[in-house]
């Protein structure tokens, strides 16, 4: 695929999504494994679901529904991504961070990406939410390889990757709230097979807080946008080898289901502050 070839299907994407709603967003959400229900608390106006929507690949994993919900928090204007795609899933890279295009396109600025994370910090419990403070790519792969169009940065600066002010931002809404926080950079790998013990051991030498399969093809999409982007993780599990327990993907959306509450807080509270900072 070309340059030309990539900007066409994004036109044809937008084309689509512009034809189903007048929502302009200026902040987007991706909800990660067992968060999607924060969709349901906003002012929706549209719900697209992503199958019918040109060039989108589809979701098929248990616990994410595939939609972009458009709508308002506040009269804030924003974009949902209801079920994220992975890697994993099959997807290319490329269609993986498909969607962040899309955003770019439809003048998002803001994104806050979410998702279930193993800890592999020792002092982390399952429940925690962390933010992320920067990540370490071990999907051995780019969403940026291939065609760029103008409006991308070729080689983008990972300088920043994870905003310090949307950083701090995030972290005194926790206090604030008195919603405990976490601090920590994010080892992703591509699943979806979680990680051996002597993986998480050396996540933790190469200095990765915790472990997850998704997120970094977004946020590198968006980077190269120049999307500024904040991350929050909710720690499902204790990483293999830190538990002695096996894990499951039940497991996951069970606690991600319990952190529900504080998870749904912090996250309307971010986006109401991040608006107001613009
Ligand atoms: N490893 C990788 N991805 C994950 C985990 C994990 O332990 N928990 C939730 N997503």
């Amino acid at each position: 695929m070309d340059e030309k070839a990539l900007q066409k299907k994004l036109d044809e994407s937008i084309d689509y999504i512009r034809k189903q709603t007048a929502v302009q967003p200026e902040i987007a959400l991706i909800l990660g494994s067992g968060l999607g229900d924060f969709a349901e608390t906003i002012d929706i106006e549209d719900k697209i679901p992503t199958a019918e929507i040109p060039h989108f690949p589809r979701s098929t994993v248990e616990g994410h529904k595939g939609y972009l919900v458009f709508g308002y928090l506040e009269k804030l204007p924003l974009m949902i991504v209801q079920g994220r795609t992975h890697y994993y899933e099959g997807h290319s890279i490329q269609d993986v961070g498909f969607v962040v295009r899309v955003m770019a396109e439809l003048g998002v600025k803001v994104l806050l990406v979410t998702n279930a994370a193993g800890g592999v910090n020792p002092r982390f419990r399952p429940g925690d939410l962390m933010i992320i403070v920067d990540h370490i790519n071990f999907l051995f792969n780019n969403p940026l390889i291939g065609p760029s169009i103008p409006e991308e940065a070729r080689w983008p600066d990972m300088y920043n990757c994870y905003d310090e002010s949307l950083v701090d931002l995030v972290e005194q809404t926790g206090i604030d709230l008195k919603i405990p926080l976490r601090k920590g950079v994010l080892f992703v790998s591509s699943g979806p097979s979680y990680e051996t013990a002597s993986e998480v051991r050396m996540v933790q030498r190469l200095g990765g807080d915790a472990v997850s399969m998704s997120t970094v093809p977004e946020v590198l999409i968006a980077r190269a946008r120049g999307i500024r982007v904040a991350g929050i993780s909710c720690i499902t599990n204790l990483a293999t080898g830190i538990s002695s327990q096996p894990l499951s993907h039940k497991e996951v959306t069970e606690i991600a289901n319990q952190v529900k509450d504080k998870f749904q807080k912090l996250v309307h509270e971010v986006i109401l502050r991040i608006g107001k900072q613009r």
